[in-house]
């Protein structure tokens, strides 16, 4: 057994320089080094940040590899997040009902998969953009992997109702009937909607589908968005179709989802490390460099 005074003498993995990377494919384009950085700088920890694009076949070898040569963690995107869940041997609460993983770390000789995308969305919604979701009306556009990452985050903040509308209503409700338990649990009033039966009035617009990374809008009415804040998870460096076409609807507010990629960076970056960075000084930063 080490004695006390050589571990006070040894340096902790936290005062050591330690390794975190984002494994995708592709990934040229992505910011989690520049927001991870940035994280670092203010939270005077010593990490390195790397960004690689796994070859498909390879990725379960390279996650093995990067903790094998003493990496601290990882974040995983597309189209990896699946097969990161099916790897970790412990899957936190909200990874088992995403059904994937963005962020893996590894502890005595256990792989932990978390998922953070809907901490970070709801930490966006409330603390920056100051839109409260407890007892709001919700609607949430679409039924892929990116809206299943997100609902149980959602449903725990209470809103008074979500609805899930999506192009293929059949895939709505197969998220309806696997979320129905936690929408009892938390009171919320859960259904499943196609986009041509959509009707009423919502607090909240989000639109989850990957519409607008083609360009395209969702076709719902205009209605639905009129008064409504609209969010949109993709971001860009400026406003996507879908928030433009609201804003020319009336929606009340508008905005996309780099506060969500920051926040849940941060939650990422605080699982790993224990420390909390602040995330809207590195939102403002990151804005301004798009
Ligand atoms: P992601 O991981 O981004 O969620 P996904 O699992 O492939 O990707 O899901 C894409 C989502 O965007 C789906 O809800 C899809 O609707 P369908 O289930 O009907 O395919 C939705 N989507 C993609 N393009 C769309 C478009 N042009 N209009 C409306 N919905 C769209």
């Amino acid at each position: 057994m080490p004695d006390d005074n050589n571990n006070a003498a040894r340096p902790t993995a936290h005062n050591q320089l330690t390794s975190y990377a984002v494994f995708g494919n592709p990934i040229a384009h992505s910011l989690s080094p520049a927001i991870h950085a940035a994280f670092a700088q203010q939270t005077q920890q010593p990490i390195r940040y790397d960004k690689a694009c796994i070859e498909l076949p390879a990725f379960e070898s390279a996650v093995h590899q990067f903790f094998h040569s003493g990496g601290g963690g990882l974040n995983i995107t597309v189209p990896f997040k699946q097969r990161a869940f099916a790897m970790a041997t412990e899957l936190s609460e909200a990874a088992a009902k995403a059904g994937a993983v963005n962020t893996l770390y590894y502890q005595d000789g256990v792989l932990y998969g978390d998922n953070t995308d809907g901490a970070g969305l709801c930490r966006d919604l409330t603390n920056n953009l100051r839109w409260p979701v407890a007892g709001k009306r919700l609607l949430v556009l679409g039924a892929g992997g990116a809206v299943r990452g997100v609902l149980a985050p959602l449903i725990a903040s209470s809103p008074a109702s979500l609805v899930i509308a999506n192009r293929t209503h059949a895939k709505a409700v197969v998220l309806q009937e696997q979320f129905a338990a936690d929408a009892e649990q938390a009171s919320v009033a859960l259904s499943a909607n196609n986009f041509a039966e959509l009707e009423g009035d919502f607090d909240i617009v989000i639109n989850g589908t990957s519409a607008s990374l083609a360009g395209d809008l969702p076709e719902v009415s205009a209605a639905i968005v009129n008064h409504a804040r609209c969010y949109d998870m993709v971001y860009g460096s400026s406003p996507t179709l879908f928030l433009q076409w609201a804003a020319q609807q009336g929606a009340r507010s508008i905005a996309d989802g780099l506060g969500m990629l920051v926040e849940q960076a941060a939650e990422s970056f605080t699982l790993w490390r224990g420390v909390r960075p602040q995330a809207a000084p590195v939102i403002d930063r990151i804005r301004s460099s798009l």
